[in-house]
């Protein structure tokens, strides 16, 4: 198991051979099986989330990070957690954070315009893009501004160091064990960037549930009504909404469980949506045809306006941009597989079993690869998603964000980030092929080795252009 091109490219041969499943022994240690088929994948993950287990060799490294949370738990306790965090995941919710998407957009785009007109219009664009969702997720998160995309901060370095160390420990078999890893050189930091990390998730929660007793509840938005604003308040972020939500019986989170949540979203959110935006990006580089149609959409949208920015009513209508998104998510699916451990005997077609207390992998990256359901599956090809094609695939051949109770709770939130930073990309910039060969590189997220390199162009829009007129940037600010 290589997380390397060459690694991908085994599965792709693993796939084309077994269809549908096959056993693997990773050592005298571990054994597991893989399944990348559609009607294989179905069962197990739409199974009960009380008989199945996150097991500890994939997930177990980030206990020490994310703690006992949504994404580590299990059984009564996960449900729990999961119907205390739904309600913040709630469109009503949600659409408030498309402003912020906007803003940490164009932060991001005023130094991409700035790097061209250097003359540095070769860009990474993995390092630029996950500073910007790690800046969206900040100010959703926290409220917090951290300025990330414009200088360096401890939290954010501590971050980055732990998602590496991760991947690192994975890969070295000795390390499996606590008892040296933590005596060892890469052990000593990940304590170290971890006790950042807490640091301030729990400054935060601390601070933010004094305000809470003392000034009271935020407003999800600013009150408008009667044609005067009324007092700004802030608006309402996950760790208020997590700090005000209560079970049937009356009993909230404390605020050591806030924190293991808070983490988890830094986690899950920030890696995994940059990933999605830079191959978005990448294969629509690929295919200017496809790139020119989205701009089209875009600029049909935001003709006539006096601003730029995209509202949650907006998202709805860029039906094209977003078929190229999902094909994007189904050829380079930022989370290549999820595993599980089940209590109980699993059934998959054709009556066979899987025994209780196998790990089980479900591979999407397989299943978005297999021939079986996605002919020419190297091929990006947004017309898959074409309602009309895919109305007689099956439910779970396009699973990014996995499926079924344990699916993934930020997948409306990620999916409107991705809509607006490429539909405002597109509008700003032309992508070209950056002159160099890409290999993926799969680790927690799909990465690419040595980043993932485009050419910008700056395009001159009505409403983006350095010689914007003053009556439309007072505009743009009261907006
Ligand atoms: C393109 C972006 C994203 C992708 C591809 C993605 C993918 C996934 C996948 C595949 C899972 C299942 C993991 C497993 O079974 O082990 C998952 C779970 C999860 N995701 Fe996401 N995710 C994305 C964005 C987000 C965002 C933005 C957040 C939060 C703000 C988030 C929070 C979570 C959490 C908390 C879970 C655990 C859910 C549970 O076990 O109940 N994700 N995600």
């Amino acid at each position: 198991m290589r997380s390397t091109e060459e690694g991908l490219q085994a599965v792709d041969q693993l796939v084309r051979t077994y269809s549908h499943s096959c056993s693997w022994f990773l050592g005298p240690f571990y054994s597991l099986v893989r399944l990348f088929h559609p009607d294989y994948i179905k069962p197990l993950l739409l199974a009960p989330a009380s008989i199945t287990v996150k097991d500890e060799l994939f997930y177990g490294f980030l206990r020490p990070w994310l703690g006992q949370s949504l994404l580590l738990s299990n059984g009564e306790d996960w449900s729990r957690r999961r119907r205390l965090l739904t309600p913040a995941f709630h469109f009503d919710i949600l659409k408030n954070y498309v402003k912020i998407f906007n803003h940490s957009s164009d932060i991001m785009h005023s130094k991409w315009r700035r790097l061209v007109a250097e003359g540095e219009s070769r860009q990474d664009m993995f390092n630029h893009i996950s500073l910007m969702t790690l800046d969206s997720l900040l100010r959703c998160t926290f409220s917090y501004n951290s300025n990330c995309q414009e200088s360096s901060s401890e939290y954010i370095a501590a971050i980055f160091e732990l998602s590496t160390l991760v991947i690192e420990r994975r890969g070295r078999i000795l390390h499996h064990w606590d008892y040296l890893y933590w005596r060892s050189p890469e052990g000593q930091r990940f304590k170290q960037a971890c006790s950042v990390v807490h640091g301030f998730t729990r400054t935060v929660v601390q601070e933010r549930r004094a305000q809470l007793l003392h000034r009271g509840e935020p407003e999800s938005h600013t009150d408008t009504t009667g044609g005067e604003e009324k007092k700004k308040k802030r608006v309402a972020d996950f760790i208020d909404l997590l700090l005000l939500s209560k079970d049937e019986d009356g009993h909230g989170l404390t605020d050591e469980e806030i924190k293991a949540e808070a983490d988890t979203f830094m986690f899950g959110g920030h890696d995994t949506t940059a990933s999605g935006i830079s191959w978005v990006l990448y294969n629509l580089s690929q295919h200017q045809d496809y790139q020119d149609r989205c701009r089209a959409e875009v600029n049909d949208l935001l003709q006539d306006r006096k601003t730029e920015d995209l509202d949650w009513s907006d998202l709805s209508s860029l039906p094209f941009t977003t078929m190229c998104i999902k094909e994007s998510l189904r050829l380079h699916s930022p989370v290549s597989a999820v595993t599980r451990r089940y209590t109980k005997d699993m059934t998959v077609p054709g009556g066979r079993v899987i025994p209780q207390g196998s790990i089980c992998l479900v591979s999407i990256y397989g299943n978005h690869h297999n021939p079986e359901i996605w002919p020419d599956p190297d091929v990006y090809n947004p017309m898959r998603f074409d309602p009309e094609n895919s109305k007689d695939r099956s439910s779970h051949a396009f699973i990014p964000f996995s499926s079924g109770p344990r699916n993934c709770i930020g997948q409306k939130f990620a999916m409107a980030e991705l809509r607006v930073v490429v539909a405002l990309t597109l509008r700003r910039f032309r992508l070209t092929p950056g002159g160099v060969e890409v290999r993926r590189l799969p680790q927690l997220v799909l990465r690419a080795e040595g980043g993932l390199w485009l050419t910008l162009e700056t395009l001159d829009t009505p409403i983006s252009s350095p010689h914007i007129s003053p009556l439309l940037l007072v505009a743009k600010f009261l907006n």
